[in-house]
Order: structure tokens, then C-alpha cells, then sequence
């Protein structure tokens, strides 16, 4: 079996950590053992490639921020995810290369086509199974984010025009990957976005056989 693979995408303050948290406990209450992480991060050099990355002190270009994120990346799905995949797991990864898409490329400006290569270099051409997006207005999630995050990192002090160029390009991934891609109103209550999460998870492990699932 080769497990199933999803991700969490969206922007500030968007909800989708709770949403992933709130996934991850649905299924161990199912039996299952779901492998949860994160990126930039997920081992321990990609995690110290994070520190680097969300430091506020630093102000990297964005083709140094673009690589860090692929080393981060490569190092992960190699070390981490596709392991769990190969052994059935479920991962959950909080953010993956639609991230490096829509806020190094929608966000920074730098040339998608070049993000995808590097993407495809990181990955090894590894895609989700199934990307949930949770699209907000992003005035509404900083906000969100300022009232409940205990640190801010540096992308979320972007100004608004990055936050909204961001949004922006996450559309349009979903919109070019329909049947990859899942867009959930970030605005909803989170137990409606959590029914609306497992609507879209479940159809997916149930065609990938995944035991326990349904
Ligand atoms: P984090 O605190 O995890 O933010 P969030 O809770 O919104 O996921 O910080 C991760 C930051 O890194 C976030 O601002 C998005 C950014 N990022 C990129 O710019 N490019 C990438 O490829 C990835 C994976 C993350």
C-alpha cells in the first residue's frame, strides 16, 4: 500500500493548523496512525533551516529564501515522508511546494516555471494525494493571526499587497488542479471546516484503500 499524502495550504492566520490537528485526531480515534508535519521543518536540519528562515533579524533575497525552503523540502521528503507513505501511512504536512508557489512566486515575484523545477528537483516529483486550501481574506487572518499567534514571523509582517498576492496565486493553483486541490472558506466555524475536511479526505482514502479509514 502506498499510503496517502495531504496537504494543508493557505494563508496567515487561515485556520489550517487547527484544522490539521483536528484531522489527525479524527483519525487515530479511527486506528490509524497518521504522520503529522510541517514545513519548513520536519527534520532536524530543515528545522533549523526554518529558525533561519522566519527569523525577523534577517532579510534574505528571494532566491536565497526560494532555496532554503527546496533544502528544507528535499531533506524532508526524502528522510520523512516518503518513508511513512511507503510503509501505508498517512501523512499530513502542514504547507508543501504550493506554499514555495504562491508566496515565493505569487508573493516575492520570482518566475513560476523556475519554482516548479526546483519543486520537482526537492520532491522528486512526489504530489499530494489530495491539497486542502483554506482561502481567506487576508486583512481577516492577520488579524487573527496578531490576537492568537505567540510570535509573529517575518512573512507575516509582509504588507497586505504580498498577503493578497499570495491568496491570489493559491487560487489559481486550485483553480489549474481541480481534483487535487479541496478550497475550503477559512472564514467558516471550525466544526463545519472540519466536517467539510473529512468530506474530502474520506472519498480519497476510501478509493486508496486505505484500512480503518471508512
Ligand atoms: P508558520 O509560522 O508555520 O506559518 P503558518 O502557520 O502560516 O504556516 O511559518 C511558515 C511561513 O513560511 C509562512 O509564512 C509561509 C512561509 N513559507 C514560504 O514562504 N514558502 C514555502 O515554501 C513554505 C513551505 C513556507
Amino acid at each position: 500500500m502506498s499510503g496517502c499524502f495531504v496537504t494543508f495550504e493557505g494563508g496567515e492566520g487561515s485556520g489550517k493548523s487547527t484544522q490539521l490537528e483536528r484531522l489527525a485526531g479524527r483519525l487515530r480515534a479511527r486506528g490509524l496512525d497518521p504522520l503529522v508535519t510541517r514545513e519548513p521543518g520536519g527534520t532536524p536540519l530543515a528545522e533549523g533551516i526554518r529558525e533561519l528562515l522566519l527569523d525577523p533579524a534577517r532579510r534574505p533575497p528571494p532566491m536565497a529564501e526560494a532555496l532554503l525552503m527546496e533544502a528544507a523540502r528535499a531533506d524532508l521528503v526524502a528522510n520523512v515522508i516518503r518513508p511513512a507513505l511507503g510503509s501505508g501511512r498517512i501523512v499530513l504536512c502542514d504547507r508543501y511546494d504550493d506554499s514555495t508557489l504562491a508566496y515565493q512566486g505569487g508573493g516575492r515575484g520570482l518566475p513560476a516555471e523556475l519554482l516548479r523545477t526546483l519543486n520537482r528537483a526537492a520532491t522528486d516529483g512526489l504530489k499530494p494525494d489530495l491539497t486542502l486550501l483554506f482561502d481567506l481574506d487576508p486583512a481577516a487572518g492577520l488579524a487573527r493571526r496578531a490576537r492568537t499567534a505567540a510570535s509573529v514571523n517575518r512573512l507575516d509582517r509582509e504588507p497586505e499587497a504580498f498577503h493578497a498576492r499570495v491568496r491570489a496565486r493559491y487560487l489559481e493553483l486550485a483553480a489549474a488542479e481541480p481534483r487535487r486541490f479541496a478550497v475550503l472558506d477559512g472564514a467558516l466555524p471550525p466544526d463545519r471546516l472540519e466536517a467539510l475536511v473529512w468530506s474530502a479526505l474520506e472519498p480519497r482514502l476510501a478509493a486508496l484503500g486505505v484500512r480503518g479509514a471508512v
